[in-house]
């Protein structure tokens, strides 16, 4: 009977040491289009058409995915705007249509598929006007322009979204992508009223938020649950943007502060964007990249940006404006050629894909109990 117990304690130990990485996939952005306009025009594009000028997800690529590629975690991109449309404003009216086919994704993803999804208001902690994003929009809870949300807007928000999911246990929140050029005490105190609110609504599940400056900042946040990662994006050329060809900034070098900080202050983190172009030349990169991540604890999950149904044969990344495709499976390069699917996502990060992840049980910064999903990777 001793021998047994010591076996398992041991077993047990060594899934707990392996698995650091707990949820790993592809941002899904394609939610947030349809906006944009040459001359900045406010409105341009909303509500939008579904279909036409956005959607969210292409349910076959999620198949393809989970089935055959075995990920486990999507962050599905929506805009505010379209959420909550500007005539009644940020807060907990929705536009039931929009949340509608929003929760028609997030639903597939999470109940029929299994897998785990980050919930992405992709507004750079601003609201009124995506037509220039990231640099239109009044930052919200900027109290000097009357036209900007508030910050208690954009908790009732949260807490009417989190609502609205906390029966779902593969649900995580993403309280903002890219909070930017506002102060840092500005996005905490955003931030913590939106936790406050999801906490409120009796959501249990994970949260990720992102600083602007450094994740340090979000170290003062109070989560009474403490079920928190703090949120990174990690590019890999020289200027850390994701739009250049040429890898050049080494992950595990840019990475060294933040994860000496994340292991000082007991955070974990969800790189929820990071990407480089296809060819050998960034091949390290992204092999050092994910490898560094799965061997630090401080790391509990990724997503590579990105796939999603509208980028045609655009990049999402790293391709000097060239047309090489996106990370959706069945896309193409403008040349007709292979897309970013195949030559970077199976190529170089689908291999290096966790083989345990975690399917069951609420999204947690602890993760839960990992297993194989499906047969044999077909590629490794
Ligand atoms: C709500 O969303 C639907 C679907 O996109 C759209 O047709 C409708 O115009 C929207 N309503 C408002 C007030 O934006
Ligand atoms: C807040 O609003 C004021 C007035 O419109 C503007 O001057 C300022 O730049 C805004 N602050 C930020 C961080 O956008
Ligand atoms: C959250 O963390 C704080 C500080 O470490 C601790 O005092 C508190 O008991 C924790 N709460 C829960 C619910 O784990
Ligand atoms: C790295 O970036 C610098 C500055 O943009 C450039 O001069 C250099 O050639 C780049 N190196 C590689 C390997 O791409
Ligand atoms: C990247 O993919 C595109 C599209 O298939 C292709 O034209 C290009 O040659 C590839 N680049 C490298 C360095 O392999
Ligand atoms: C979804 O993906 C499938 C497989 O690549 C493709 O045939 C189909 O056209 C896509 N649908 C949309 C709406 O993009």
């Amino acid at each position: 009977m001793l021998f047994s117990k010591s076996i398992a304690a041991a077993a047990l130990l060594i899934s707990k040491a392996a698995a650091t990485i707990y949820y790993a996939g592809v941002s899904e952005s394609s939610g947030e289009f349809g906006v944009w306009s040459a001359t900045s025009t406010p409105g341009t594009g909303l509500p939008g058409r579904f279909g036409v000028d956005y959607a969210f997800i292409n349910k076959t690529a999620i198949d393809v995915f989970v089935d055959q590629d075995h990920v486990n975690l999507f962050r599905v991109a929506f805009l505010l705007e379209r959420m909550c449309p500007p005539t009644t404003g940020l807060g907990a009216k929705f536009n039931q249509t929009h949340f509608d086919l929003y929760a028609d994704a997030i639903n597939y993803i999470t109940k029929t598929k299994g897998a785990y999804v980050i919930l992405d208001p992709h507004n750079y902690m601003r609201y009124n006007d995506p037509s220039q994003q990231p640099m239109t929009g009044s930052v919200i809870g900027n109290s000097t322009d009357p036209k900007a949300a508030t910050t208690k807007q954009f908790a009732e928000f949260w807490g009417e979204l989190a609502g609205r999911f906390k029966g779902n246990e593969r649900v995580i929140f993403g309280l903002m992508n890219e909070p930017h050029d506002m102060s840092t005490d500005l996005v905490l105190a955003n931030d913590q009223a939106a936790i406050d609110a999801i906490r409120k609504a009796g959501a249990k599940q994970l949260w990720t938020g992102y600083s602007p400056s450094s994740a340090t900042a979000l170290a003062n946040i109070k989560d009474p649950l403490n079920n928190t990662a703090i949120d990174i994006h990690e590019y890999l050329d020289a200027d850390f943007s994701g739009s250049h060809v040429s890898c050049n900034s080494s992950g595990p070098a840019n990475l060294a502060d933040v994860t000496a900080w994340l292991k000082a202050n007991k955070f974990k983190a969800i790189v929820s964007e990071f990407g480089a172009a296809n060819g050998t030349q960034c091949a390290s990169y992204l092999s050092d990249m994910i490898n560094y991540m799965a061997s630090n604890e401080e790391y509990i999950g990724w997503a590579a940006w990105a796939a999603g149904p509208f980028w045609g044969t655009n990049s999402a990344c790293c391709s000097d404006g060239n047309h090489w495709g996106s990370l959706e499976p069945g896309s193409t390069a403008g040349d007709g050629g292979p897309s970013m699917y195949e030559t970077v996502w199976l190529k170089e990060i689908q291999p290096l894909l966790p083989k345990a992840l975690q399917w069951a049980g609420v999204s947690s910064v602890k993760g839960g109990v990992v297993s194989v999903k499906g047969g044999s990777h077909p590629l490794v």
